[in-house]
């Protein structure tokens, strides 16, 4: 079993997925730290966001077991992968490791932007999960703090709406919900509501 899952930034899509895996048995995969790891790896040699050829290169030596997710999870890395996202060569060489994972059993969870309509067109569920950008801002500012960082609700929500506008507006693979996906929306609901929902459709899909 494949669940697809996509939705913009703070939609509470990580949380659902890694919940979903956990209550399904399935393994994860949060295709965003793709992204990220790539950035970083550029970000940390002093290498241009838009050099495909040397993106490809690091892409390809990426070791999905060694992706910090604490050291990934820092804004400026979240900006600097959606610049990189937008080459095509690179989400090619990513999607492939995506699909590979996908493919192995007993089955996985994905969540992304493009899992339910380039990843894994033929996944078993597809949900897309969102919530108002208000609703999102306030989430990330409280998670942010929460963790002792600085945060300021204003500019989060600048940031989350450019990179929304970015991710949503590319030529290659945006964000979009698959005609065939359900349409989560968690700006009303607490994560618990919203797990349980989610649960609701995988089992009703399944
Ligand atoms: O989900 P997360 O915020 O970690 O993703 C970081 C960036 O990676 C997104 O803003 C998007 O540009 C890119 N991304 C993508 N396709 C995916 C997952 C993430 O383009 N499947």
């Amino acid at each position: 079993m494949i669940i697809a899952i996509d939705g913009p930034a703070a939609s509470g899509k990580g949380t659902l997925a890694r919940r979903l895996a956990d209550h399904f048995g399935l393994r994860h995969l949060d295709t965003g730290l793709t992204y990220r790891a790539v950035a970083a790896s550029l970000l940390a040699n002093g290498l241009p966001l838009g050099d495909e050829a040397v993106a490809i290169e690091v892409a390809r030596h990426l070791d999905l077991a060694q992706m910090d997710k604490t050291v990934l999870a820092a804004h400026e890395i979240g900006e600097a992968a959606s610049r990189v996202a937008v080459l095509g060569g690179l989400r090619e060489e990513l999607v492939n490791l995506q699909r590979r994972f996908a493919q192995t059993p007993p089955g996985a969870v994905l969540d992304g932007r493009d899992i339910g309509t380039v990843v894994c067109p033929d996944a078993s569920v597809k949900l897309f999960v969102t919530a108002s950008p208000e609703a999102r801002a306030r989430r990330r500012t409280e998670e942010l703090l929460s963790k002792g960082q600085e945060a300021n609700y204003a500019s989060v929500l600048a940031d989350l709406m450019r990179r929304d506008e970015r991710d949503s507006q590319r030529t290659v693979a945006p964000m979009k919900q698959a005609d065939d996906a359900v349409l989560l929306d968690t700006t009303e609901m607490d994560i618990e509501t919203a797990f349980q929902a989610a649960v609701e459709i995988v089992s009703r899909a399944r």
